[in-house]
């Protein structure tokens, strides 16, 4: 059993995208989750900070994660570290009397504390409940309410695996091409995880702009292929791509509502459709997002549709299953609607 420290503010995405590498993933507290397995792509994930190999579980309180660490069977030989959390500021523990307490049960056991360059970290992750609220009441998966429900939780756990967040310090405005409305690539990055992206699958984006969901594509070793309607943004994606992109890409300039491409030749389709304040829109938007929503069924069987306002009874009307939905704010004026697709 692992215990994720998931990254952003909404656990429900952050375990959504999770559950794309690892298994049984269940929030348990504001910003954690327990997962059964971790698998390849995990590094790859953009709401997860860290998974830990737990040792337990207990109330939010230094003496409890003490008696906690005490009771348990340590199998392991080298130096260690303790690194304590207040995950998301929900408790209010003093980290640092958490640490010193819980190093000293390990120094009595014999460990040795090397702080720089430990064998083994522990992690006492000190976490409310209050966060878990996030989980919506269709949320699944849902919280485990198996303990207090009112008190916080503290997860004890060596860590076995850290993301490799190297898109978080990538700004789109650092490419050669930018627009403003640009994706901030860690959303396109848990967007390209929720639509399949991984290393050997074919990932599409028949609308990609200034090609934000294509980079984290390949960064997560998928092979992209993108297409716009408008000449500029095929010749600006082209240029990122070429720029940053070590493995292969297909571009195609065409309308997202004739796709280029055979029945069932790409394993995720995920696209963020233009908003109705955009102007360059021949036609009506609804019209257009049904029409490529059917034209991204016949080419794939999962896919993730984003959007000033929810496209799910569209996607559904265009043959879709929707697995689920997220809403997320990103400034005053503009929410984005994120629609998970089978
Ligand atoms: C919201 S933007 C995508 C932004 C992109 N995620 C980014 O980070 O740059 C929508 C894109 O859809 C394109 N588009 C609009 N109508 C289209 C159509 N019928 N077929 C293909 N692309 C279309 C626009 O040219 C625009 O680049």
């Amino acid at each position: 059993m692992y215990v994720l420290e998931l990254a952003g503010q909404d656990d429900r995405f952050a375990a959504a995208e999770a559950a794309t590498a690892a298994s049984d993933v269940t929030p348990i507290a504001a910003g954690l989750a327990t997962a059964r397995g971790l698998d390849d792509g995990f590094e790859t994930l953009s709401f997860t900070h860290r998974a830990a190999e737990a040792i337990g579980r207990t109330d939010a309180s230094v003496e409890s994660a003490v008696a906690l660490l005490e009771a348990a069977t340590v199998d392991r030989s080298g130096t260690v570290a303790v690194r304590a959390r207040d995950v998301r500021s929900t408790t209010g523990i003093d980290t640092q009397a958490a640490e010193r307490a819980l190093g000293d049960v390990l120094v009595e056991r014999g460990f040795a504390v090397d702080l720089d360059d430990p064998d083994h970290v522990l992690q006492a992750l000190f976490a409310g409940r209050d966060g878990a609220s996030a989980v919506g009441p269709d949320g699944d998966p849902g919280i485990d309410r198996s303990a207090d429900p009112d008190a916080g939780v503290c997860a004890l756990g060596w860590l076995a695996a850290e993301t490799d967040r190297d898109f978080a310090d990538r700004q789109p405005t650092d490419r050669p091409f930018f627009q403003p409305g640009s994706m901030d690539p860690a959303l396109a990055r848990a967007l390209v995880n929720l639509a399949g992206g991984e290393p050997g699958a074919t990932v599409l984006d028949p609308m990609c702009g200034t090609g934000g969901l294509l980079l984290e594509a390949g960064r997560v070793g998928a092979t992209p292929i993108g297409g716009d309607v408008q000449a500029k943004m095929v010749r600006g994606t082209r240029e990122n791509l070429r720029a940053l992109l070590a493995g292969p890409w297909h571009l195609y300039r065409g309308d997202a509502r004739r796709i280029p491409l055979a029945d069932d030749s790409v394993d995720g389709v995920v696209f963020d459709a233009p908003y109705g304040r955009q102007s360059r829109i021949e036609g009506d938007l609804e019209g257009l997002v049904a029409d490529a929503l059917t034209e991204a069924r016949r080419v794939a069987d999962r896919g993730v549709v984003v959007g000033d306002r929810s496209w799910a009874a569209a996607a559904e009307a265009a043959g879709w299953t929707v697995e689920a939905t997220f809403a997320r704010r990103v400034h005053r004026s503009l929410v984005r609607h994120v629609v998970m697709l089978r």
